[in-house]
This record gives structure tokens, C-alpha cells and sequence, in this order.
């Protein structure tokens, strides 16, 4: 949802901007924008379209050259893509650069239209703040920026140059991330730590309310209130590699390759003596034992880890489980307290939504428990207990390592509350705990087994207007995943439901040659959804079937049968996951679409 970035020190100020900005386009990426100290004048060069366009736009008509500067990638909120709503905009003597909203935006322009500040250019929220920042300020800049957040609503971060300081950087945090990087001679901020690594791994986490000053190739920060504020360097165990496409032509198929090991390394440190142990993430049996509901809630890809999260929780624990969608949630004054816990799965830490249902939760007597990826964030800071998944950095927009190790923490987290609960013995936790231990390798061989026919099928469903996901117990959950996957960067319509439901409306949607993508892993419910997938091949559907090698289907059902390696029924949606993330990529890349800037998203979304 936006990307910023910021640097001072000797290195060509441009080179390093775009080169961040470039790590930050999957924030958001409708357009570009810079402002630069040049020989003591701020020069700001901005386009619509992707970064590449505002470099091209700069060798047309030349980069601004210096040593201190701020830039942004932009998803828009407020005014459509355009030039003159792209960053960096500008009062009189500030300019700045915003990842966020601003609420009260409106308001804030009308108090100053009623100052005579009446020279808007944009329709943006942004250019609102950078006047306001011009209104209030005196020639003291930390003054202005602490009077502007006293009167600004909303969430965001800014980064901020003031024509009469030059070579020097200020930056804002308020609710939406920011980190400062230290580098030797040089400092940088940036919306989030792989944009800098290439440059340094030492960064500094921005709080709420915290004002950072660069200037000298260091940095000095103080709150809200002015007063000076130590803060820790920490140091990124993510590398520069990490953050590249690794010889893969996407990040996206780089990353589904990445699964074996990314669940690897979540799950291995929260297992001891073959049991899962989550007791580093404050998390004890004691805790465990107390549960009486959970409330999973989330957005978007995290919310469908938190529908299979709900059959393997009550499957094994026995406690009733909630799913929502935390948009919805915190608007239904829902019933929450004492003996609940609330689950938030994110893989940003960031979602606004999410952030949202979190503080809604910690006004309450239940317990908050964040499965998030990127350390530090808001969401893992604010709960009360949280593991972190290790999928390292995931850029493409479209989530597939992040859903994976989502469901391997939720197997772990099922599996333990069980145990702590009697529901199940240590011999049968230690099976299926060892069951999990097994999956990565699961996952190599299903990629290396379905690629080819994956890439294959997908070549029958680029002409689709619109297709159906269907599957029952488990295999529905995942199909809800498989559908988003595949509608969010092909483009093509796409719908999950639960096989047995489609007979009530939505088989009516079904013609000849419709692709129908059934997936069918749950022993107990195959012959149910086998008759689901008669119907509607019956009635013209071209269909595509996701089930164990073993399993026994009728060969008229299944126009394309994909065998998947059979492992332990609750765990086929980390097995199954992969050809539906095959197809959707490769449906995509044969679409000749942007894989990893799908249109109209962004990997963070730090708006309501
Ligand atoms: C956006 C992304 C999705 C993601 C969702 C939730 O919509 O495009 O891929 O699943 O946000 O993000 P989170 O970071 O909270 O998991």
C-alpha cells in the first residue's frame, strides 16, 4: 500500500532511491516519484506507471543529481493514477512522500483554503499534508511535523524534505511501517527492510509517533512530545538474495519453490522430542488448556489458512472455532471475553483491518495470538502472544509461501492444543506431529510431479470467461484459496464452492466447456464430491481433478486428473495447495499478465 523511501550519504541519491523502490513496487505500483537535493534545490521527477516509466522519463529528461532525497511507489487511494497525483507532492518550501490515509483530509483542506492556502494541484490526501506542514512551519521542521500529527487523523508515514535543509531527511511513523537503516556514512528509511539490505542490514523500527532526522549519514530521533528518543539498532536476518528472483522468472514461482523450506524452518524450532513446543512464542500448555472458543480473523489469502485452521482445530481440539473476515468482524460487535482467543494470521503484520480487530480484542478479556511473517510489525508487536512464520520475504503479490507456513503453524498450534486439552495422547500427537515433519519433502516432490501438467492445463483455461473451484470438507477451505489464487492474477472469474451446495443455485452457471476445478483429497467425502463432479460434467463442464494417487476415480469424470502424492488426510491441503498455485501461476504467465504486479492490488494494505 504505497512504498516510501529515503537516503543521505555519498552514494548518487537517484541510483539508490530507485534501486529501493524497485524492492518495494509489490506495496503498490500505479506510479513513481522522487525528490532530490540538487545543488541545494529540491528537483522532483514523477510519472504514472510502473518505475520503469519514471526511469525511462528520467533518461528523457534527465535525473536529478545529489546526495539526499526522498521517493515513493504509489497505490492509489485518494485520485486516480496520474502525474500529477503521483509522489513526492509539495507545499512552498516541504515536499513529502505518504504511505497511508488520511482521514481527515477533507477538513484539513478546508482550514486551510479558509488560510488562503488555495494552490492544491492534486485530488490526492497527501498534497493536504505537505501545505499543512508548509502552514505551520516556522523554519523549525521537527516543530511543524509534531504541530501537523497533532492535527492529522489516520494511518500512515512520511517521508519529508524542507527546501531550506538541505541534505536532510525527516521521517514520520504513524501506525503504518517505517524503518530507518544505519548504514557506514549513510542512512536510509524505507516502508520495509528488504528495500535497504542490499545497502545495510542495521536498521532502527520507527514507533508510533516517533520523528527520525538523517542528515550527516546518521540519525537522531524524538517522539511526539520532542523529546529525544535512544532507540536499538536491529539487525535483518534476511539477505539481499532473499529479496531476489534467484534466477526464476517471478517472484511468485520462486517462492512457490521456496515452500519445502520455508515450512522447514517454521516448524523444526517448535518441535522438541517429537512434539510441537510453542513455548518461545509464550504460548504453554497452561494457555492452551483455557481455551474455550477461537476466533480466527484476517484478510484476503490469511483468511483462507484460517478456514482450513477451523476443521483441523475442532477436528483435533475439540473447541469451536470462528472464522472471519476482519473487515466484517469488527463491525458486528462481536462476542468476545473472557476464555476466547482471538487468532490474527498476517503475513505483513500490517493489514489495517486486521491491526483494527486487534485493538478491538485487547479492549476485552480474551487473549490475542498474531501468526505473522514480518517481524516487527505492528500486529506481532501488539498481541499478546505470537509466532512468527519463516517464509522469509514474500514479494509477489499473490501469497503462496506465507499461506503455506500459515497452515503448518496451525497444524502445530492444533496439534498442541489437543495434547494440552486430553483430546488426543502423546503417541497420537507425536504421529501426526511427525506426519507434519514430512511435508516439505511432500511439497518438492508434488511441485516436481504437477509442474509440467499444471503448465499444461493452464493452457485450456486462458480462453475461460469464468470458472468454479469446488470441494468439500478440507478440500473446500483449500479451494477458496486455490480460487483467489487464480482469479488475482489471471483475471479470469473465479468461484469457489462446496461441492454439495452447487445443486442449490450455482450449477445453473455451468455450459459447455466451463473449466470446473475439483479437489478431492478426503477419503471419506470422495464418492460425495465424485457425484458432484458428474453433475456437472453432465452439463458440459470441462473438469479438472486434484486427488491422491491412490484415490479411486471413475475416468469419465475427469477431463485432466492431477495425482498428488498421499499423505495423511488432514494434511493434504499443504499437498494439494501446490497445483492449484501451479495453475494459477501458469495461467497468468500464458495470459502474458504482470505474474507479481496483478492490476488494482498491492501486497500490504495499510487502508481500511
Ligand atoms: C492483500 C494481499 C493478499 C493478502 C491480504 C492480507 O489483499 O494482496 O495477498 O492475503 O492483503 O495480507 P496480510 O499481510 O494481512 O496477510
Amino acid at each position: 500500500m504505497c512504498g516510501i523511501v529515503g537516503y543521505v550519504g555519498p552514494r548518487d541519491c537517484t541510483d539508490v532511491l530507485v534501486s529501493a523502490l524497485t524492492k518495494l513496487e509489490y506495496r503498490g505500483y500505479d506510479s513513481a516519484g522522487i525528490a532530490v537535493f540538487e545543488n541545494g534545490r529540491i528537483e522532483v521527477a514523477k510519472s504514472k506507471g510502473r518505475l520503469t516509466d519514471l526511469v525511462a522519463k528520467m533518461e528523457r529528461e534527465g535525473k536529478p543529481q545529489g546526495h539526499a532525497g526522498i521517493g515513493h511507489t504509489r497505490w492509489a487511494t485518494h485520485g486516480e493514477p496520474s502525474d500529477v497525483n503521483s509522489h513526492p507532492h509539495s507545499g512552498r518550501r516541504v515536499t513529502i512522500v505518504h504511505n497511508g490515509i488520511i482521514e481527515n483530509y477533507k477538513a484539513l483542506k478546508q482550514f486551510l483554503i479558509d488560510n488562503e492556502r488555495t494552490e492544491f494541484l492534486s485530488d490526492t490526501d497527501t498534497e493536504v499534508v505537505a501545505q499543512l506542514l508548509d502552514f505551520y512551519y516556522d523554519g523549525n521542521p521537527v516543530k511543524a511535523i509534531r504541530r501537523v500529527l497533532h492535527e492529522v487523523r489516520g494511518s500512515f508515514a512520511l517521508g519529508i524534505v524542507f527546501a531550506d535543509r538541505p541534505e536532510t531527511v525527516y521521517a514520520v511513523r504513524c501506525e503504518s511501517p517505517l524503518i530507518v537503516g544505519q548504514g557506514v556514512g549513510e542512512a536510509f528509511i524505507a516502508s520495509d527492510v528488504p528495500a535497504i539490505i542490499k545497502y545495510t542490514k542495521d536498521y532502527y523500527l520507527l514507533e508510533y509517533g516517533e520523528i527520525a532526522v538523517l542528515k550527516n549519514g546518521s540519525v537522531t530521533f524524538c517522539d511526539l512530545h520532542g523529546r529525544m528518543v535512544e532507540k536499538e539498532l536491529k539487525t535483518a536476518d534476511w539477505d539481499e538474495d532473499s529479496a531476489e528472483k534467484g534466477g526464476y522468472p517471478h517472484f511468485m514461482i520462486k517462492e512457490i519453490h521456496e515452500q519445502p523450506t520455508a515450512v522447514k524452518t517454521t516448524i523444526t524450532p517448535r518441535i522438541e522430542n517429537g512434539m510441537p513446543d510453542l513455548s518461545e512464542c509464550g504460548i504453554t500448555p497452561e494457555t492452551l488448556k483455557k481455551v474455550n472458543n477461537v476466533f480466527i480473523v484476517a484478510c484476503g489469502t490469511a483468511m483462507h489458512a484460517g478456514m482450513v485452521g477451523k476443521y483441523i482445530i475442532e477436528k483435533y481440539a475439540r473447541v469451536s472455532v470462528t472464522v472471519d473476515i476482519a473487515s466484517e468482524f469488527r463491525y458486528r460487535d462481536p462476542l468476545i471475553g473472557e476464555g476466547d482467543l482471538v487468532i490474527i494470521i498476517s503475513q505483513s503484520g500490517e493489514t489495517a483491518d486486521s491491526k483494527a480487530v486487534l485493538n478491538l480484542v485487547k479492549g476485552t478479556a480474551a487473549k490475542t495470538l498474531a501468526i505473522v511473517n514480518v517481524k516487527g510489525s505492528s500486529i506481532a508487536r501488539e498481541a499478546d502472544m505470537v509466532i512468527y512464520t519463516h517464509a522469509g520475504p514474500e514479494i509477489a503479490v499473490a501469497s503462496t509461501k506465507a499461506y503455506m507456513v500459515q497452515l503448518a503453524v496451525i497444524y502445530l498450534l492444533a496439534f498442541e492444543m489437543a495434547y494440552a486439552k486430553g483430546k488426543i495422547d502423546e503417541g497420537k500427537c507425536q504421529r501426526l506431529t511427525a506426519e507434519l515433519m514430512r511435508i516439505p519433502d511432500v511439497i518438492k516432490e508434488t511441485i516436481e510431479k504437477t509442474v509440467d501438467q499444471c503448465q499444461y492445463i493452464s493452457t485450456k483455461l486462458i480462453t475461460a470467461d469464468s470458472l468454479l473451484y469446488i470441494g468439500r470438507g478440507l478440500d473446500y477451505a483449500l479451494s477458496m484459496e486455490g480460487s483467489l489464487k487464480l482469479k488475482e492474477i489471471s483475471y479470469i472469474h473465479s468461484e469457489s464452492y462446496a461441492a454439495g451446495e452447487l445443486k442449490h443455485g450455482t450449477i445453473s452457471l455451468v455450459e459447455e466447456g466451463m473449466p470446473v476445478i475439483a479437489v478431492a483429497t478426503q477419503n471419506r467425502l470422495l464418492e460425495k464430491t465424485v457425484s458432484n463432479i458428474k453433475e456437472v460434467k453432465a452439463r458440459g463442464a470441462m473438469t479438472i481433478v486434484i486427488c491422491d494417487e491412490e484415490a479411486d476415480i471413475d475416468p469419465d469424470a475427469a477431463d485432466y486428473l492431477i495425482r498428488i502424492p498421499k499423505r495423511y488426510e488432514v494434511l493434504m491441503p499443504m499437498v494439494a495447495t501446490v497445483p492449484m498455485q501451479l495453475l494459477a501461476y501458469y495461467t497468468s504467465v500464458n495470459k502474458g499478465n504482470d505474474v507479481d504486479k496483478p492490476r488494482n492490488l498491492a501486497k500490504s494494505v495499510t487502508v481500511e
